[in-house]
């Protein structure tokens, strides 16, 4: 290493940055800091704005509104090539005419680094990625997980203060996907100073990779924590539903303390601060749903049965509600039509506010 260039550790803060095309907010007024070194997943579906919040941040698209800072640095007008920022996108976007060697050192020569300096930084950014041994070859002449490692190293040879990603796995088959998740995980820690903003909309990934994931949807931040917290303790139907799987039952907030309705059956649960007969969704992961009699039963007939393994996953309908249930493998396959008794315990489910997924939709935009 040449030493002493590497930014110094600088995290990402968006101020209320809104993005619009052609009077289309497709970027609503986003707050979110990346730590220094640390790992953020934006996560949500297609269209919610992720690659347009990491375009702010490289400076590819200008917000109509807010600022966009790189540790106190305010970028927000600053052109991309001096942002100090790697990027690398889904489509390697690698140059094909350039052999290996020479696209890592395409970012290099554009930042005028010294010449002589050169070929030790591609080496040394070739070897992070394990592709030290292609530095001759022409993209054509990889795979797409090479290819991939490759722009990677390109990102990397800069020796970024700032790495975004955007699903820069989504197209690699499955396989090659997990075996460069843990890649990108061993880079991170080989790199603890970086930090990275990690597009998806795959959950395992940003489940996989973050130290923290802000769920997007609908041009809008939704949630933001870590994978535990928005796990365990989502704030809205759609982290529950999009972050893991997720039992929504509407419920009304009873009289008693900590007690619901649902279905007419009384439930006990943590209502926290909801208010007497507000509608509420509770939100309880399949795999806490145990088989048999215990506290919150609830009894039901098996609609579908799953074998996945190591598990079965039980669809049982409760008077016309179908809770999923995720159980050790049964000895005996359940039969459907059968009446089960369903259970699980209180600190394992979650109040929302009801419809808050649904009540956020409708229109396209917001
Ligand atoms: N250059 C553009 N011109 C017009 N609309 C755009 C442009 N880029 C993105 N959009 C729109 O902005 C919205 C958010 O896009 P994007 O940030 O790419 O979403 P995501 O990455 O979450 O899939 C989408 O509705 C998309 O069609
Ligand atoms: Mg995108």
């Amino acid at each position: 290493m040449t030493g002493g260039e590497r930014s110094v550790r600088s995290g990402i803060r968006f101020d209320q940055v809104s993005v619009a095309y052609g009077g289309n907010t497709v970027l609503d007024r986003l707050d979110l800091t990346v730590e220094p070194g640390e790992v953020m997943a934006l996560l949500g579906p297609s269209g919610s704005g992720k690659t347009t919040a990491l375009r702010a941040v490289a400076g590819f698209v200008q917000p109509a509104s807010g600022r966009v800072y790189l540790g106190d640095r305010d970028v927000t007008g600053l052109p991309p090539h001096k942002r100090g920022i790697g990027m690398v996108v889904q489509q390697y976007a690698l140059f094909p005419h350039m052999r290996v060697q020479d696209n890592v050192a395409f970012g290099l020569k554009a930042r005028k680094v010294a010449k002589d300096g050169i070929p030790e930084r591609v080496a040394e950014a070739l070897d992070m990625v394990g592709m030290a041994a292609y530095a001759k070859r022409y993209p054509r002449e990889l795979s797409g997980g090479q290819q991939q490692r490759v722009a990677i190293a390109r990102a990397l040879a800069i020796r970024p203060g700032v790495l975004l990603l955007d699903e820069p796995l989504s197209a690699l088959d499955a396989q090659l996907r997990s075996g460069m998740l843990a890649e990108l995980a061993r880079l991170h820690r080989e790199l603890p100073d970086v930090s990275i903003l990690y597009v998806t909309h795959d959950q395992v990934e940003a489940l996989t990779l973050a130290d923290r994931i802000a769920v997007m949807d609908k041009a809008r931040l939704q949630d933001c924590g870590t994978p535990q917290d928005l796990y365990r303790r989502p704030r809205t139907e759609f982290t529950a539903s999009f972050v893991g799987n997720a039992n929504l039952l509407p419920v009304t907030v009873a009289d008693g303390a900590d007690t619901v309705d649902f279905a007419g059956r009384a439930l006990g649960v943590p209502t926290g601060e909801a208010s007497r007969g507000a509608t509420a969704t509770l939100c309880v992961r399949p795999h806490l749903v145990g088989l048999g009699d215990g506290p919150n039963a609830l009894n039901g007939t098996i609609t579908e049965v799953q074998w996945r393994g190591s598990t079965h996953r039980l669809y049982v309908d409760i008077d016309g509600h179908r809770v999923k249930a995720d159980v050790k493998e049964l000895r005996e396959t359940p039969v459907l039509g059968d009446r089960v008794t369903l259970h699980f315990a209180a600190e394992d489910a979650v109040l929302l506010p009801a419809g808050a997924a649904e009540g956020a939709g409708g229109g396209t935009d917001g």
